[in-house]
């Protein structure tokens, strides 16, 4: 079962995660970690459920929120995300279809019927540069004091361990690398791959590329409907708007709501980076991207 390991600099910066398997998960993973993977490996998936699938800060929420409302086939924002990883089998079993959930676990980890062709996945991903930004200046807004005693980070050390896979869902690296073994392996017609950036540049085409692989309503209306809610804008605005909070963020963050919406943009990594950052980025980027089937544009 999973250990609590702390993960530091010389400078005495820490995180500290739950590790299980070899892979570092964050603290409010459900238990002991390898009975819940345990328990999602064998969970019952129907053919109306959908895994949106993702490393953290690569548009989750935003890929969840479409993804929620083409399969509801409504334009009612969803509030909270279902994370596959902090909510209980129980609970995720009796919720009504169709039932979408977010993980930021790899395909791997999903349940067995669906990597053998069941339910389907969308999973998305961002330029790496962009993922660091947004995920390190996140961190720093999880001021809450339950985070403080895990968590106690700079621009510096993040990076650092950000860039040798000491961090919470592992290595951004392996996380691609593990996407091209499913692009090579994987039999079935269940995966829909985005990009954030190809999103960004026309959300339109993107949501109704959706909807065909959903096979939901594909009705010029309601795609419109459902792109103007999902602009950057209009999504950072609804989360300014009163709700309830689950039990869940509600230990972790101070005002009890997560900072998603920040700045939605594309090359804010060019605001933060050092130019010895960026340049070690690169080296490394080129090393372990090397046999990739995925680009990243840098722009
Ligand atoms: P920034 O911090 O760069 O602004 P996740 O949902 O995986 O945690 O990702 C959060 C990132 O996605 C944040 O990036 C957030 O602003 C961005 N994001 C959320 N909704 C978006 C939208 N509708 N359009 C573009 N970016 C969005």
């Amino acid at each position: 079962m999973a250990e609590l390991v702390e993960v530091r600099d010389d400078k005495g910066h820490f995180m500290k995660m739950k590790k299980y398997d070899g892979r570092y998960y964050v603290n409010h993973f459900i238990g002991n970690v390898k009975d819940h993977l345990a328990a999602i490996e064998a969970m019952n998936v129907r053919d109306d459920d959908t895994f949106v699938v993702s490393y953290p800060k690569s548009g989750t929420h935003w890929t969840y929120t479409i993804v929620n409302m083409l399969r509801k086939e409504e334009t009612t924002y969803p509030g909270s995300l279902t994370f596959l990883d902090y909510t209980d089998m129980e609970t995720l079993d009796n919720l009504p279809s169709p039932r979408v959930f977010a993980t930021h676990m790899t395909f791997d980890l999903l349940p067995k019927q669906v990597k053998e062709g069941k339910g389907k996945v969308v999973t998305v991903f961002r330029n790496p540069k962009d993922v660091f930004t947004s995920l390190e200046l996140f961190a720093r807004k999880m001021d809450h004091e339950e985070m403080k005693k895990n968590y106690n980070t700079t621009w510096e050390s993040f990076f650092e361990f950000f860039m040798d896979g000491r961090i919470f869902y592992g290595s951004w690296f392996d996380h691609i690398q593990s996407w091209d073994k499913v692009r090579r392996e994987h039999k079935g017609n269940n995966i829909q791959y985005l990009i954030y950036e190809d999103m960004k540049q026309d959300l339109r085409s993107y949501v109704q590329k959706l909807a065909l692989f959903l096979g939901v309503s594909s009705e010029t209306e309601f795609l419109e409907a459902v792109t103007d809610k999902c602009t950057f804008r209009n999504m950072a605005d609804e989360a300014t708007k009163e709700f309830t909070p689950s039990e869940q963020w509600k230990a972790v963050m101070k005002d009890k709501r997560l900072p998603i919406y920040r700045k939605g943009e594309i090359g804010d990594w060019k605001n933060h980076f050092t130019v010895a950052q960026s340049d070690y980025f690169d080296e490394v980027y080129t090393e372990k991207m090397k046999n990739s089937s995925f680009t990243f544009r840098f722009v």
